[in-house]
């Protein structure tokens, strides 16, 4: 019998413990013992509901239980988790975790402290929810220079965003209707301001230089300034509006960068609606591979953390190398990260679009107004060819 603590009762402490529960012969099957929660973490009570009687209110409990043997920290934040986390480690008790924030922010300490111990530190469901993608990056992935890793990794804003196009309403409206449904946080600044994307992209650059990506360092652009002409050129175009993550190598330097994108028809992430997210990776060998699947949510977040405490039981006395250290990588210039741009202009500004070199112009219907495709450039050169250009808007073409 393995018995396991889970710090925080909200919506995935709970689908966790409902998992764990519900399909304990699966997780016997897998792991060859029965795993069982022992405790439950949370500073409120939950009358009526049976986890009542395992819950706890004090940390040391669970720290001071020689009986656990692997922690599951689900409360969020990097304040108490952190400590929780880093405690629990130095116990020598395993960690799964589903908290971006704590692993953008500490996973190269928190992972070599459970190489030290020789147990694990585990956190799939930090990026992507339920889509597997980092155990393919530490397990299946390992044999080719990975140069590209590009996802959608926000649900909020792809459901924003596939609204905006399909039905035509505005961001403001799209983004109540979102928190009507709980799709969107009542604060929804980190989710359409892209924070929440660029910790999950700078997660996975970590992993594929082994390096620390400080999520700081990373370009980020949310879609708050994605209007419908925007969204109607895109269509102009053959090319949807989405909020991209990006991690590229070029020449052995990586760049990383957030921002909305017009995404080709046939782009394998052309497709992705909805609050589905998907990660598209590519090696020079392997070619590419795309990850797709529930990016956020109760069961899907907690199935992906629960299968991190199977990894963690199957490896109980060995630690699962995890090639990130805590040495900082530095990221190339955003100002060197090169697209081609669609830009629109007033049409008594048409003339001024010679600036911006060769291209070509594109209608979309609406009045006053025109379209410019440029060609591929550095975001440098943009920058100097549009000075004067006065632009209504620019997106980034993938
Ligand atoms: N707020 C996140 C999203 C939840 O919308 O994708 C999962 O990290």
């Amino acid at each position: 019998m393995v018995k396991i603590a889970v710090l925080g009762y909200g919506t995935v402490g709970s689908g966790v413990v409902e998992i764990v529960n519900k399909n304990s012969d699966v997780l016997t099957r897998h792991t060859g013992e029965e795993i069982q929660v022992k405790y439950v973490l949370d500073l409120r009570e939950f009358p009526g509901d049976p986890v009542q009687e395992i819950l706890v209110h004090d940390f040391n409990i669970i720290l001071e239980d020689p009986e656990v043997r692997l922690v599951v920290e689900v409360m969020g934040g990097t304040g108490a988790a952190y400590e929780f986390v880093k405690k629990s480690l130095l116990a020598g008790k395993s960690v799964c975790t589903s908290n971006k924030a704590l692993v953008a922010k500490y996973g190269p300490e928190l992972i070599r402290i459970a190489r030290e111990k020789k147990i694990n530190f585990f956190y799939e469901a930090s990026v992507g929810g339920g889509i597997p993608i980092i155990r393919p990056l530490i397990n299946s992935l390992t044999a080719d220079r990975i140069d590209e890793i590009s996802g959608i990794l926000n649900g909020t804003t792809n459901y924003i965003l596939t609204k905006m196009t399909y039905e035509g309403q505005d961001f403001d409206t799209v983004l109540k209707e979102a928190q009507a449904l709980g799709y969107a946080e009542a604060n929804p600044e980190a989710d359409v301001e892209g924070y929440d994307a660029c910790r999950k992209i700078a997660i996975l650059s970590s992993m594929n230089c082994g390096k620390q990506v400080d999520f700081e360092d990373i370009y980020t652009e949310g879609i708050t300034k994605i209007t419908q002409a925007d969204i109607a050129y895109g269509k102009a175009m053959g090319c949807a509006v989405k909020l991209l993550a990006r991690s590229k190598v070029i020449d052995g330097q990586m760049y990383a960068m957030v921002a909305p994108f017009l995404i080709r028809k046939d782009h394998p992430l052309y497709n992705i609606n909805g609050v589905f997210n998907a990660v598209f990776v590519h090696g020079p060998a392997l070619g590419d591979v795309m990850f797709y699947g529930s990016g956020a949510g109760k069961l899907p977040t907690a199935a992906a953390v629960v299968a991190d405490v199977v990894e963690a039981v199957r490896h109980f006395g060995c630690n699962v190398l995890i090639d990130w250290s805590e040495e900082t990588y530095e990221l190339g210039s955003a100002d060197q990260f090169s697209c081609a741009y669609l830009v629109r202009v007033a049409e008594a500004d048409e003339e001024k679009l010679g600036a911006l070199g060769s291209g070509r112009k594109i209608d979309a219907g609406i009045d006053g107004e025109i379209g410019f495709i440029t060609e591929t450039m550095t975001e440098e050169e943009f920058a100097r060819r549009a000075a004067d250009v006065p632009y209504i808007s620019r997106i980034r073409i993938a």
